[in-house]
């Protein structure tokens, strides 16, 4: 196994653990909130609260549950995301999305419990207090409306409409930058890193985080949907601006590979440590899906 497919185990056995804690599957709720959350995804943002601590000197161990919690946050965002009134989407990593295999007000209430799930165990873990409390206000920032939300009303807000470039960044930089940034820096705040790691954690979370929507908005039109496991062509129906939209997709290319590259300095600072985290960025940026 390499090291990503370890992390990868590492993630979905915790956090199936989690999912089991819910318990009973008899309730339709907790059997959507397992639905979305065993649905597969790539574990990006877990993954980088991991491989952030470890890089800063921490157990992997104690971050586990904060890269769990980021997930459920992330998967209850897609839930959302693919319901009527927001993208109105019916597939989501390969499989009916929440709202087709259930109905509306499940796939609702699913998200509404995972995100809550997501606060009991970042206070559940036995880390100290401070730290615990430090994490828990750095995601509710980061998912809520000064963050990925406010992002996510932004792109609904500009739906049909001529936007600037300047407020596309603003908009991108909210709704997948943001929960990108908490995954790199939850990792740091875990291990207790001084100050110049944090820098280069944000720097690296800036840059990858807006290359990582630019390469989603440029999968939409370029790929297919088995191979994305949701649908393609969704931003143009929803008459979404994106980067391709805005610059074009060789323009598009090239600031995924700007943005790439300074993700990859930026976490030179870690010297051997950093190198991990310097592939996954190119990784990434190459991607099919
Ligand atoms: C999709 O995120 C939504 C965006 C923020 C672009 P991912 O591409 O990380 O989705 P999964 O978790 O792998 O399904
Ligand atoms: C969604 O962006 C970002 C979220 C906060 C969920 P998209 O709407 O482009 O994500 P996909 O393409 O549906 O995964
Ligand atoms: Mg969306
Ligand atoms: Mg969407
Ligand atoms: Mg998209």
């Amino acid at each position: 196994m390499n090291k990503i497919e370890e992390y990868i185990s590492l993630i979905n056995s915790s956090l199936y653990e989690y999912v089991k804690l819910m318990g009973d599957e008899e309730d339709k709720v907790a059997e959507a909130m397992l639905y979305s959350l065993k649905n597969g995804g790539k574990r990006v943002r877990p993954m980088l609260v991991l491989e952030f601590c470890r890089a800063c000197g921490g157990s992997v161990e104690s971050a586990v549950p904060f890269a769990c919690a980021l997930e459920m946050i992330h998967t209850y965002s897609l839930i959302h995301d693919d319901l009527p009134c927001m993208d109105d989407d019916d597939f989501r990593r390969g499989k009916p999305s929440c709202h087709k295999q259930f109905d509306y007000a499940t796939a609702l209430l699913a998200g509404d419990g995972l995100l809550t799930l997501a606060f009991s165990v970042m206070a559940g873990t036995e880390l100290p207090a401070e730290t615990v409390i430090k994490a828990v206000k750095l995601l509710a920032d980061c998912a809520g409306y000064l963050g990925m939300i406010g992002g996510q009303t932004m792109d609904l807000q500009h739906e049909g409409k001529q936007i600037s470039l300047e407020t596309l960044k603003k908009t991108d930089a909210l709704k997948t930058g943001r929960l990108i940034y908490a995954a790199c820096t939850l990792g740091c705040l875990v291990a207790n890193a001084d100050d110049e790691k944090f820098k280069a954690a944000e720097t690296y979370a800036e840059n990858i985080g807006l290359a990582f929507q630019i390469v989603d908005d440029l999968l939409d039109i370029t790929s297919t949907s088995e191979e994305l496991g949701k649908p393609v062509g969704s931003d143009e129906d929803n008459k979404k601006s994106t980067y391709p939209s805005l610059l074009g997709i060789e323009h598009s290319m090239e600031m995924v590979e700007e943005l790439t590259k300074k993700a990859v300095d930026a976490v030179s600072v870690f010297g051997n440590d950093g190198q991990f985290l310097a592939d996954y960025a190119v990784k990434l940026s190459v991607r099919t899906k």
